[in-house]
């Protein structure tokens, strides 16, 4: 046992990007940069949400970002350390954040498009509680060296090439996918390297864990509150961390659902598909699982803005095809 817990180093990230690379025929490395780039920079956003509390980066500023949303000084800072990073890395076209209105252009030479949600869960980091962020990448559809356009930005979830997120947790972990299964590494502060921990990762057919803010009951439509009832029928587990990454992950390796509804305050519900939904609906196609709108696969929505929302039911085969059994997305 105590060679067991005394070795903990296996493969690193930059070995494991390295491997994939070579199993594939037309790789020509530049994405796996890019995922360099990305780990890279949530290194250093770990670093600065690690020490939120001793330093000046809790709270809010002025500014709203383009959801409408006080923006908290995490929220940039983490945006400006993906920016710079992704800039400096060269690879990316364009980046499409949530904090930004619109897309931000970064090297024309770039193939790739970033979409990114740099903190997920911002209200939460005012209180030590997991945050994380969520990333897309997609290959750009006009010609190298020109200038980015809308066909670039506003891609299908079916186009995306690669997606992940970090979550700032009691560890740090980075898990993504490029299409060919997925992958869970944790971060080794000490060394600064993160290590393969959760070699393809499934998630369960069933499970027993439903998230959904039931806070919001009163605004639910009937299905909604008709799912949620059966959930409570089966003596599911209620459990709803309030940053969707954290959420997301305990039911990707536990099983259950996530569900985000529209409302009849929110008629798309809260969270965007660009950058929130899309990703978290590739990787858990990837993990054997399902994420829709209620009507439509997530990843086959066309979207026309850029910070659009949806409603989102995502997580374990079984229990999101019971959701669209009760037809979730009819009022
Ligand atoms: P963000 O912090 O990136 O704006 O995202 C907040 C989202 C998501 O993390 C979470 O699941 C959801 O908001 C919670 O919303 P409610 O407070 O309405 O439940
Ligand atoms: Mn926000
Ligand atoms: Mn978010
Ligand atoms: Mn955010």
């Amino acid at each position: 046992e105590e060679s067991r817990i005394a070795t903990p180093i296996g493969t690193t990230l930059d070995r494991f990007i390295k491997n994939k690379q070579e199993n594939f025929k037309y790789a020509t490395g530049e994405l796996s940069q890019l995922l360099r780039d990305i780990a890279l920079a949530s290194k250093v956003v770990n670093r600065e949400v690690s020490k939120a509390g001793l330093v000046d980066i809790i709270g809010t500023l002025e500014a709203q970002n383009s959801g409408g949303e006080q923006q908290k000084k995490l929220d940039v800072l983490a945006n400006i350390r993906f920016s710079r990073a992704l800039k400096k890395g060269g690879e990316a076209c364009a980046l499409v954040s949530e904090e930004n209105d619109s897309y931000e252009e970064l090297n024309r030479d770039g193939k790739y498009i970033i979409a990114i949600d740099p903190l997920d869960g911002s209200s939460n980091i005012d209180v030590n509680v997991s945050v994380g962020t969520i990333f897309s990448i997609y290959r750009r559809k006009t010609e190298v060296g020109s200038a980015v356009q809308e066909i670039d930005v506003l891609q299908k979830g079916t186009e995306q090439v690669a997606a992940g997120y970090v979550l700032y947790g009691a560890s740090t972990m980075l898990v993504y996918t490029t299409g060919h299964g997925v992958n869970g590494f944790t971060y080794e502060q000490s060394l600064g390297e993160y290590f393969l921990s959760n070699p393809d990762i499934r998630i369960p057919e069933d499970g027993t864990i439903y998230s959904i803010n039931e806070g919001l009951s009163k605004e639910f439509f009937p299905p909604v509150t008709a799912y949620v009832d059966w959930c409570k029928e089966q003596s599911f587990n209620a459990r709803y961390v309030g940053s969707l990454v954290a959420d997301f992950h305990r039911n990707l390796l536990k099983g259950g659902i996530y569900i985000y509804p529209a409302t009849t305050k929110k008629a798309d519900g809260k969270l965007r598909l660009v950058y929130e939904c899309n990703p978290l609906a590739f990787i858990t196609e990837q993990a054997g699982g399902k994420a829709t709108d209620g009507n439509k696969r997530i990843m086959e929505i066309e979207p026309v803005a850029l910070h659009q929302r949806s409603p989102l039911f995502v997580g374990s085969l079984n229990l999101v095809e019971k959701a669209m059994d009760e037809r979730l997305a009819q009022k």
